[in-house]
């Protein structure tokens, strides 16, 4: 790992345009590349940059996650994603990106206990369900009733008083299950299952998700802790899409809860977190095992827009820590629900070997990412392939929030507003439609 330590001087970048030089000054990292500060380039030089998906932009000074995506290293606060998956939990994950430390004994006891008695919704949120079809994508349910809860607590969306910071991030991260557990039941038509205070987070939403009012519904253990692992591995990375969306909206200042359903919108798409699910599918249409090299042509084939879903990263150039904890959880889960042979599964594993030996992949440093192993230990957990990406939001709101806060806490933070190179028409006379 190249280290350039805080303390460590840069040098100035010079830049020549238009025949002229300038310098801007370089920020280092604690680790990791260091950056060309250019917020003063278009006063100096009346040019901007142009990079469009900020493949080489920095957009804030972070403490949070650190991403290596050529060593394939992701250390939450500093520590590595595979210790914390193997030896933490997920509210404890849950508070040390929040405070930059891991919690005490009394730390964490207040913290779960506040937590857990958050986790009930306001009783005339369950109406928005029922205006939606029972058909309609978790994702559209979370989206509307995460932006809902700006009209229900009023006395945390003042992002200026840290105090409703506080509470509004707990109450994100303690209800986030309740609602994705809601989207679930109405989806399958199935009565809501109340929070239990005695169940811990995890099993607390396992809980929601899967017992009935006919029959007492025991969490297993082992299912319960893979659950918490996945969350961990889905909690935060670094400045991602849905993350800058967050960051984005709450620049201007708007509520937390409506800044999160944003985030929620953008973590839908196919090529974020959206991916667990059309990887699922892309393996079921597969099917088997024979059809894998007509999908490998077709996702090197420049003229199909076909891609391997749950391959490729824009950061990770090698293997995704997170999917290696992933793919053992994966088995894991299959294990312990004496799921032997899973044909999904095979084909992923034939499919995994086969790109990782592939030119092209090779060539395009194409690795399985988080979303590759996700959807088959989901499925086989017990959910539909549609909730995948809710399960991803719900641990991601955690990232989404300590990310909020870190930037309202920022000092030079200012509204997100970026410039354009202007490629329309310069001005011109309008012409009256008689004269068109
Ligand atoms: C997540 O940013 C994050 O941190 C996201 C995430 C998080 O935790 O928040 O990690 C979660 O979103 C994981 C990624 C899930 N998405 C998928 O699995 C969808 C399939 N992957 C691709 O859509 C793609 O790899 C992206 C979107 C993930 C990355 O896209 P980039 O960085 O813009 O890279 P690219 O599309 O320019 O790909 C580089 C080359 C291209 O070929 P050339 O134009 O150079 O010839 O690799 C090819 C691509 O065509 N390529 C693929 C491919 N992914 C990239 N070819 C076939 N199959 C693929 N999956």
């Amino acid at each position: 790992m190249s280290t350039t330590g805080d303390n460590q001087p840069t040098s100035p970048a010079t830049l020549t345009t238009n025949g002229k030089s300038y310098k801007f000054p370089t920020i280092a990292g604690t680790v990791g590349p260091s950056v060309i500060d250019v917020s003063k380039l278009y006063a100096e030089t009346g040019q901007f940059t142009y990079d469009p998906g900020f493949t080489s932009t920095a957009s804030c000074q972070s403490k949070i996650t650190y991403i290596d995506g050529d060593e394939g290293i992701l250390l939450y606060r500093g520590y590595p994603i595979d210790q914390l998956a193997k030896r933490s939990n997920f509210l404890e994950t849950a508070y040390l990106l929040l405070n930059g430390e891991l919690p005490s004994d009394t730390q964490f006891e207040e913290f779960n206990h506040a937590i857990t008695h958050h986790t009930m919704v306001h009783e005339q949120l369950l109406k928005f369900f029922s205006g939606f079809r029972r058909d309609a994508h978790p994702m559209a349910i979370m989206c509307g009733v995460v932006g809902a809860l700006s009209a229900f607590y009023h006395d945390s969306t003042d992002v200026n008083d840290p105090h409703q910071r506080l509470v509004a991030s707990r109450r994100l991260i303690a209800k986030m299950p309740t609602i994705a557990a809601m989207a679930y039941k109405y989806s399958c038509g199935q009565p809501f299952v109340y929070p239990l205070n005695d169940l811990d987070y995890t099993s607390n939403f396992l809980h929601m998700c899967f017992a009935v009012p006919a029959a007492e519904y025991k969490v297993n253990p082992i299912i319960s802790r893979a659950m918490d692992r996945i969350f961990i591995l889905h909690a935060d990375h670094e400045q991602n899409a849905s993350t800058s969306t967050v960051r984005l909206a709450s620049s201007s200042g708007a509520n937390p809860f409506a800044c999160v359903a944003a985030g929620i919108a953008c973590l839908w798409g196919p090529a974020h977190g959206g991916a667990n699910e059309a990887a699922l599918m892309m393996l079921a249409e597969i099917g088997t095992v024979d059809r894998i090299p007509e999908y490998v042509r077709r996702a090197k084939d420049k003229d199909d827009p076909f891609r391997l879903m749950g391959f490729g990263h824009r950061v990770y150039k090698n293997y995704d820590p997170r999917a290696k904890v992933m793919q053992e959880t994966c088995h894991e889960v299959l294990k312990e629900l004496g799921i032997k042979d899973d044909p999904m599964l095979d084909v992923a594993m034939e499919l995994e070997r086969i790109a990782l030996s592939d030119e092209y992949f090779i060539e395009k440093k194409l690795y399985p990412n988080i979303d590759f192993y996700s959807g088959i230990t989901l499925k086989a957990i017990g959910f539909p392939t549609t909730m995948f990406t809710a399960l991803f939001a719900l641990a991601r709101t955690t990232g989404w929030v300590a990310q909020w806060i870190e930037m309202i806490e920022d000092p030079s933070q200012r509204i997100g507003r970026p410039r354009q190179v202007y490629r329309g028409h310069t001005e011109r006379e309008y012409v009256d439609i008689a004269k068109r």
